[in-house]
């Protein structure tokens, strides 16, 4: 088929396949013009439709070069251009395992979630972390990453929030610039996505974000603002939703205006996958590549160029953006992939960025402790869960669970437990879900009830309980309130048995978070003495976890969200969906239309429509106005040490401050700096730069400077442990004093 498409025109224009100007020798204005109107239409429009998408539990599946990778672009040999392979996702390559013919194993490393990662609030382990992704991409053959991802998490049900940064726009950015930076750094693009304000999964490719300029351009656009002009990526990919009305990915303000005037991007725009509903408009927006490709989309742009609605010279626009881009490639340059990460380096990688992304949320005189006797509660310990479903997830060799990742740090598991645990797994368990079902965020087992284990005998014969609390979610839906963002009556009553059996023989418990975000805390922390949130920590995890229960390393991470008291205080809360009330398969409805049926914008609020009337008021920009109490506050993390800030100095746009450890464990410390602007409409808090220290031994200090986005003269900046630290030190004040 490609070979009659590529032979027809030239023996219709009599040429020969040598007197073809080459791409890379020939000027491109040659290649262009020398180019075929049906291989215009094939280079903007993708390869897509070989495959069948359903067994992936994502819609992109349609790697010819690299199974397993969402999307490839069309080659044409005649003039030296080579298809190229765009593979997803944030938390790792995502491609095939296995290949048909050969024994190999093509399995990618599983990093933990953007969201962990942002947790860690260190833009270099970011970097290192992007970089070690975007080797095993080049190696695997892949020529573009489809990360980061960077929408605003700007309510918690979001069911893709742990594939994005943050609810704050200035460490969401950062941390995307960061990724970007590494994982370029190889020589292999990105895509940074989701292209605006994709912030509900709920009838996502149909849902119009009705929201104001200002919150647009200080919430939503921003961290893409950051990303673009900090980290050059080569491609952004355009969002499904409508964005006032008009279609993302058919914005001629978002992505020529706003992307490329302003901020100075001057790569290619891919659609998300089946993205958009017209083609044309698609295209004359400055959507130049049209993500997987199928034959309607080829049809329509032939019509369109027939009748006159898309000329030539729009179409050249779209080519030579893309050509531009191959020019840059792997596959261009000739590169040979060798499918030989060094996984066992990248494994070491992972488990320790895991570690420094985690949250110590509670800790009551018991973390850190020795390798003990440990009672080990709660399905998901035996079986950890790595990262997100759909395009976010990552084929990984393996996952070190919490029993597995205990047991390496000498802890001894006790074996009676265990077993009914891996008994009552194994008779509950499905198998992995077939069909329309694995499109579908998994939904996990109930948890083991606890009425036949004696509890007093347990809590006799160990020193220690763990429980952990598992959650995940992915794309196509939302979290549901009652199961997945509140504890469910079967978790909560494990923890309360739990803790009465342990407590009463003077033995402490603790509760991990193995969760796709945040969740409800205020109903059981009480409870247990500790709470480490591990979120979705990539293949290491169990490791991960040990290294910070042993004290092998020094919890840093902070909450780079808001946990809310209840999920009514979400400033967003009536203006999001409620999963529970919408059924899987109305949400799904949105999926029609990769055929564009779902065309007509209808009228249910938060389905069709979403009114964003908390505004610039996102996270802790709202709790800190309208002094709204929080379970936990936006930059919160306990560490095992204590550190003292000294001498705050503002000099040329950034702040330096002496950060001294003065406990008794070496540790990290992340330092926050807000403006606390005092004009009325303004958040009351809002960050404005953020550091993270070298690992300090005790007694060591040092001078970190915190360099100031945007900052403006007159400001009136603090230091703050979190956003809702009562007690923040003054910059300016101090300075002026000084
Ligand atoms: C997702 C994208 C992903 C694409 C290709 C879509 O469903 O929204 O994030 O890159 O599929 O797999």
């Amino acid at each position: 088929m490609r070979k009659t498409l590529i032979i027809m025109p030239l023996l219709l224009l009599g040429i020969s396949a040598a007197a073809q100007p080459k791409l890379g020798k020939a000027d491109i204005d040659k290649v262009i013009a020398a180019m075929s109107v049906e291989e215009k239409i094939n280079l903007v429009v993708g390869s897509g439709g070989n495959k069948s998408a359903a067994a992936s539990a994502t819609v992109g599946d349609f790697g010819a070069l690299v199974p397993g990778a969402a999307g490839q672009t069309n080659a044409i040999p005649r003039l030296g251009i080579p298809a190229t392979t765009l593979a997803d996702g944030p938390a790792g390559l995502r491609i095939d395992p296995t290949r048909t013919g050969t024994k190999r194993t093509f399995y990618c490393t599983h990093f933990p979630v953007e969201m962990l990662m942002s947790a860690t609030w260190n833009t270099a382990l970011m970097e290192q972390v992007g970089a070690a992704i975007g080797y095993e991409t080049l190696h695997y053959g892949a020529d573009v990453l489809l990360a980061p991802a960077t929408n605003i998490t700007r309510n918690p049900l979001c069911g893709r929030n742990f594939e994005y940064l943050s609810e704050d726009p200035l460490l969401a950015g950062k941390m995307c610039a960061a990724e970007i930076r590494g994982l370029q750094s190889n020589g292999i693009g990105v895509s940074v996505k989701h292209f605006a304000l994709n912030n509900q999964e709920t009838n996502r490719t149909g849902n119009d974000a009705r929201v104001s300029e200002r919150a647009m351009e200080e919430i939503y656009l921003k961290p893409f603002e950051i990303a673009i002009k900090e980290g050059k990526p080569w491609t952004v990919m355009s969002s499904y939703n409508r964005i006032n009305g008009t279609m993302a990915s058919e914005s001629k303000w978002l992505l020529e205006d706003r992307l490329r005037r302003d901020w100075g991007f001057d790569g290619l725009v891919m659609s998300d996958w089946y993205g958009g509903t017209d083609p044309v408009a698609m295209l004359k927006a400055g959507n130049d590549l049209l993500m997987p490709g199928n034959k309607k989309q080829v049809k329509a742009l032939n019509k369109a160029l027939e009748n006159g609605t898309l000329t030539i010279k729009d179409l050249d626009h779209n080519v030579r953006r893309i050509l531009e881009y191959i020019l840059r490639t792997p596959a261009f340059n000739g590169y040979k992939a060798d499918n030989e990460p060094d996984l066992e380096a990248h494994a070491a990688v992972t488990r320790a960025a895991a570690t420094e992304g985690m949250v110590l949320l509670k800790n009551t005189m018991t973390l850190p402790l020795n390798g003990c006797k440990a009672a080990v509660f709660g399905r998901t310990s035996y079986s950890f869960i790595a990262g997100g479903t759909g395009s976010g997830d990552v084929h990984h060799a393996y996952v070190v669970d919490l029993i597995q990742g205990l047991q390496n740090a000498g802890f001894t598991i006790d074996a009676d437990l265990e077993k009914a645990y891996r008994t009552y797994i194994k008779k509950k368990d499905k198998g992995s879900p077939k069909g329309l079902k694995a499109f579908f965020p998994i939904e996990l087992i109930p948890e083991m009830p606890l009425d036949d284990v004696d509890l007093l005998a347990l809590a006799d014969a160990n020193d220690v309980a763990v429980i952990t609390i598992g959650k995940t979610s992915g794309e196509f839906e939302d979290r549901s309130i009652t199961s997945n963002y509140n504890l469910t009556d079967d978790e909560i009553s494990m923890i309360t048995k739990v803790c009465g059996a342990f407590h009463s023989a003077g033995k402490k418990v603790i509760v991990i978070l193995n969760v796709c975000g945040v969740v409800d805390t205020i109903s059981w922390i009480e409870s247990p003495d500790a709470v480490l949130c591990a979120w979705l920590p990539g293949q290491e995890g169990g490791n991960s976890v040990a290294d910070i229960l042993t004290g092998k390393a020094n919890p840093s991470g902070r909450l780079p969200m808001t946990w809310p008291r209840r999920y009514k205080d979400v400033p967003s809360a009536e203006d999001f969906p409620d999963p529970d009330k919408i059924s899987r398969f109305k949400s799904m409805k949105s999926m029609s239309s990769f055929v564009g049926i779902n065309s007509k914008p209808g009228r249910t609020k938060n389905f069709d429509y979403t009114e964003y009337t908390d505004d610039i008021f996102v996270g802790y920009r709202y709790y800190t106005t309208n002094d709204v109490k929080v379970s936990f506050p936006f930059g919160y993390g306990l560490s095992y040490t204590t550190f003292e800030y000294s001498d705050p100095m503002l000099r040329g746009g950034s702040v330096f401050v002496t950060v001294r450890n003065t406990g008794a464990a070496a540790g990290k410390e992340v330092v926050q700096v807000y403006a606390t602007p005092e004009k009325a409409g303004r958040p009351a808090r809002e960050l404005i730069g953020f550091a993270k220290t070298n690992l300090l031994q005790q007694g060591e200090s040092q001078t970190i400077e915190i360099p100031l986005y945007e900052y403006k003269s007159g400001m009136s900046l603090i230091i703050a442990r979190n956003a809702a630290d009562p007690e923040p030190i003054k910059v300016n004040d101090y300075s002026l004093f000084r």
